[in-house]
């Protein structure tokens, strides 16, 4: 599809109206060109205004209160875990877990499950482009339980090399975590070859959704997934909302993580039973608002429909590569363009990554610099950070152009040729 047919189709003039903060100028004056939306996702207007609606109209705390708004605000948030379950293909609704975001949820598993099931000599497989937040928690248990954390290898473009999975998936692995696209690569990864073959080996597959639920259909039945971890703020919703999707059957066998209110079925003075699910997870208030905020976020995406977006985003990704490929001494990190998200990292000699930053912050233009919380896996690159532009269904070529420009007034700054 060419260009011009598919924005005609797509309209991103009519969706960026939607995000009154893309129509207001910066401070400098300039336009905004958000390109960051791997860290954070810009939010519609109907996302904002479900926010004041419940806080206008049916503020209360859920599941506890005998009353109108505590009927209305149960409601909703219900309603919003039903939508969030039909997102991913969950089989039930008790399968939902509200957390406070991707690294609350795989820390509730590497606890909840890890503390209880991980024997000493277990493995579990992870890889070195994983975000801290599915590396850090996994080295804690391992070695509060004696496990053995191994790697699959990456290639040298950057993606897992699945000719070594026979060799570090063994029948002592008993969990595989792994990013279904990775936040600085931009990797694709095959999360259908890992799961059978894990799942083959008796082993189980969590995935840290937090940058692929975004940009297309997740299905956790498709391939089978066992435990789905995501963040609402990068799915267009509001922060402080996530979502830890599992299995009934292994959410049921693990202990609780928080303790407290909501998550007891009988107190007594020295011990306790637990609610069912998923209350035995949901410890205390949840982000009410913003679980509910997340289930308009649901609404807005669908209401676009993931074909669009991929093909949208596609699109933008493919014109930054063939761009950025020209930029003299620009190095684009990771796979090819047929095998990754709307993410492209880079390094430009002779400038700093922070540097470069700031730079093209002076011409309007937001992306993010350093390690991006993957520091084993720039070791693995050689370098200590990279700049990294993200894109989201809203950006237009015209923005992807706006990056390039700006690379090349950074070099000029820099006097380079
Ligand atoms: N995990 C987010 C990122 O990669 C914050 O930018």
């Amino acid at each position: 599809m060419s260009h011009v047919a598919l924005e005609s189709v797509f309209d991103v003039t009519a969706i960026r109206r939607d995000f009154p903060i893309l129509d207001k100028p910066l401070p400098n004056g300039l336009p905004l060109v958000y390109l960051d939306n791997g860290a954070t996702a810009q939010k519609p207007r109907q996302v904002i205004e479900k926010l004041v609606e419940c806080y206008e109209n049916y503020n209360a705390n859920v599941h506890r209160g005998i009353h109108a708004l505590g009927d209305r605000v149960t409601t909703e948030l219900e309603e919003a875990r039903e939508k969030v379950r039909t997102l991913i293909g969950a089989d039930e609704v008790e399968e939902i877990i509200f957390t406070s975001g991707t690294t609350m949820s795989i820390n509730l598993v590497a606890d909840a499950w890890g503390r209880k099931f991980l024997q000493p000599g277990d493995e579990l497989l992870l890889n070195e482009m994983e975000h801290h937040a599915n590396l850090v928690p996994w080295q804690q248990i391992a070695h509060e339980r004696g496990a053995v954390l191994r790697f699959i290898p990456l290639t040298a473009d950057g993606r897992l090399d699945l000719s070594a999975l026979d060799d570090v998936l063994t029948d002592r692995t008993k969990l595989v975590a792994v990013t279904g696209l990775s936040n600085v690569l931009g990797t694709i990864n095959p999360i259908g070859e890992i799961a059978a073959k894990a799942h083959a080996r008796g082993s189980l597959v969590l995935v840290d959704g937090a940058q692929s639920v975004p940009h297309g259909y997740v299905d956790v039945n498709c391939p089978q997934i066992d435990f789905l971890a995501f963040s609402g703020h990068k799915l267009y919703g509001p922060t402080g909302i996530g979502v830890l999707y599992g299995r009934r059957r292994l959410l049921e066998q693990m202990d609780p993580f928080l303790c407290g209110g909501n998550m007891i079925r009988r107190v007594r003075k020295e011990s306790s039973d637990f609610a069912d699910l998923p209350s035995k997870f949901e410890a205390g208030t949840l982000p009410v608002a913003q679980a509910i905020g997340l289930g308009a976020a649901i609404d807005y995406v669908q209401g676009i429909g993931f074909d669009a977006i991929a093909a949208h985003e596609r699109q933008l990704t493919e014109r930054a590569f063939r761009q950025l490929n020209e930029i003299p001494g620009l190095k684009i990190v990771g796979p090819g363009v047929s095998e990754r998200g709307s993410i492209v990292s880079f390094t430009v000699e002779g400038v700093h990554p922070h540097d470069m930053a700031e730079l093209l912050d002076r011409r309007g233009v937001a992306v993010r610099a350093g390690h991006h919380c993957t520091m084993p896996l720039h070791e693995w690159l050689q370098v200590t950070a990279t700049t990294r532009a993200s894109f989201a269904f809203y950006n237009t070529l015209a923005e992807v152009d706006a990056l390039c420009e700006a690379i090349q007034y950074a070099r000029k700054v820099f006097r380079l040729k």
